[in-house]
């Protein structure tokens, strides 16, 4: 993994970090004043107020993902050391909203099989691995462990997967020591493992990203595993590895139809890292694809290693890593690095023949967004902290949206009819030089077969999610200004085709206290 090969920065530690001890926030009138200390988190600039980040230092994919007792877990690739990638740890977080989120203790730490890798977790509601007693019901996390000594000595079999257990609802875990449960045959990218149960013959599905197409094994326990096939070799985007899949079924006037996510890097569709996505059936065996086309669950250039969460039943809720590993490690943030996406819920679209898969802010953020203003007469309003901007449209129409603040430092985004794409601009944004690819305009075409167009933007600190035509097109850009952007300004040459631009501010979210270490 080339992302290792910045040993200098691995011993890193972070400066001391400073607690602050109380928090306020106020919320009045309709209007979201910022004097909000976030709880044991300094006023950083940059930091999400919205979005899931970690208290401190470094965080990559969402992993495990799972609902249990009215509770989703939210685990993540994790290296508590540094504020650059290094030895992964899972660090944990719950909700009961997926709106406002807990730090919870480190979950699983590296040991002499490697370090803990991205995959998932399940809830064995019928104990088929026997973890289970006293009748409390066993969540499983399966894993990728990799093993660093064996990638050092060029071995091809380092990443191997491996399962822990809680009997506590999360709260604690044991490394299975019967692990690895599924060893590697000689293929150097074994891994991310994402799994389901798959009623119709009472079995487990794994979906493990292997090289450059993703391989499906079976199992009665979680411990046994068959390979049932492979997919994707010569099917959709191949400009990076693939990682991180997953796959998942709505239901369709009757019939299932399925979806893979599977992630590359690089090769996304604005540079570097991105998540395409397949619809087609699956048998228990064997992914068939309704096509081979390659389509993005997100054009932008933030949104990386998204899965859903399990155990959710019809609902399918994703979640992505809002960076991209072609600057992840050296954006200006100090003390922590990287948030995630909002969670998002995902649907399907029957459009002609094909299905594209549609991506929304789930509902519950309605808790948190205040009732919208018109900017309809002026275009232009202001606002502190996060924000939800609505434009829409009689038709497809140029439009131009400018987020600001007062040193001048803007984000463009909207819609261009010539070309027939949505782009966000992020060229004069603030901090960008970094990484010499950031400072960039991105574009994403237009999926939608409707004619009337709408834009929904959630705008935080340091990111801009936009979801055009109720989530067929989404696009994902971070950005480091000095000052939160705090305008907003909407141009359009055809204003009368524009039949909604509306502000809504949102609260900010604020993430509790760390709960005692054990
Ligand atoms: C994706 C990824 C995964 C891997 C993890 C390591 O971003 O490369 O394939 O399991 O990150 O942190």
């Amino acid at each position: 993994m080339q992302r290792m090969r910045n040993p200098q920065l691995f011993g890193m530690k972070l400066s001391l970090y400073l607690y602050v001890a109380t928090t306020v926030v106020i919320a009045a009138c309709g209007s979201v004043q910022q004097t909000a200390v976030q709880q044991n988190m300094s006023p950083e600039p940059f930091r999400p107020q919205l979005h899931f980040s970690p208290q401190r230092a470094w965080m990559n994919d969402p992993n495990g993902m799972v609902y249990f007792n009215k509770t989703y877990h939210l685990f993540y690739q994790y290296y508590p050391d540094s504020t650059v990638w290094g030895p992964m740890h899972w660090g944990h977080a719950t909700s009961a909203d997926l709106v406002h989120w807990q730090h919870q203790p480190i979950a699983l730490y590296p040991d002499s099989l490697g370090y803990i890798f991205s995959g998932s977790a399940v809830v064995d509601v019928q104990n088929t691995t026997g973890f289970g007693r006293e009748g409390k019901t066993p969540l499983v996390a399966v894993f990728t462990q990799h093993n660093p000594q064996g990638e050092k000595q060029g071995r091809l079999d380092f990443q191997n997967q491996s399962l822990a257990f809680s009997l506590d609802e999360g709260k604690t875990w044991a490394k299975y020591q019967g692990s690895p449960v599924l060893s590697n045959p000689g293929i150097r990218d074994f891994r991310d493992p994402k799994v389901l149960w798959y009623a119709d013959a009472n079995k487990w599905i794994m979906t493990l990203a292997t090289q450059d197409r993703v391989t499906f094994y079976s199992s009665p326990d979680l411990k046994n595993w068959k390979k049932e096939s492979e997919f994707g070799h010569l099917a959709g985007a191949h400009g990076g590895v693939w990682e991180c899949p997953d796959l998942f079924s709505f239901t369709h006037n009757g019939e299932k139809v399925w979806v893979l996510l599977v992630s590359i890097n690089p090769g996304g569709p604005n540079g570097g890292s991105a998540t395409q996505y397949f619809t087609g059936r699956f048998n228990g065996t064997v992914f068939t694809p309704v096509d081979t086309a390659t389509r993005w669950i997100d054009y932008g250039p933030d949104d990386y290693a998204g899965v859903t969460w399990s155990n959710t039943g019809e609902r399918k809720v994703f979640m992505g890593w809002m960076s991209n590993w072609q600057y992840a490690q050296v954006v200006p943030t100090k003390t922590w690095r990287s948030a995630m996406t909002v969670p998002r819920e995902l649907s399907l679209v029957k459009q002609g023949e094909t299905f594209l898969v549609a991506s929304n802010p789930i509902n519950e953020l309605q808790t948190v967004t205040e009732k919208p203003v018109s900017l309809a007469g002026t275009m232009e309003g202001t606002f502190s902290g996060p924000a939800k901007l609505q434009v829409s449209a009689t038709e497809p129409t140029d439009v131009t949206i400018t987020l600001s603040n007062k040193a001048g430092q803007r984000v463009t985004l909207g819609y261009e009819k010539a070309t027939g794409n949505y782009f966000i601009d992020r060229t004069a944004s603030g901090h960008t030089t970094f990484e010499k690819g950031f400072a960039a305009r991105h574009v994403a075409p237009r999926l939608s077969i409707q004619k009337e167009m709408s834009l929904t933007l959630l705008i935080d600190q340091s990111s801009v999610e936009l979801f055009a035509d109720n989530g067929l097109t989404v696009m994902t850009s971070i950005f480091f200004p000095d000052d939160g952007f705090s305008n907003v300004s909407v141009e359009s040459p055809e204003k009368k085709n524009l039949t909604v631009v509306q502000l809504s501010p949102m609260k900010p979210v604020i993430n509790q206290p760390p709960a005692a270490r054990q």
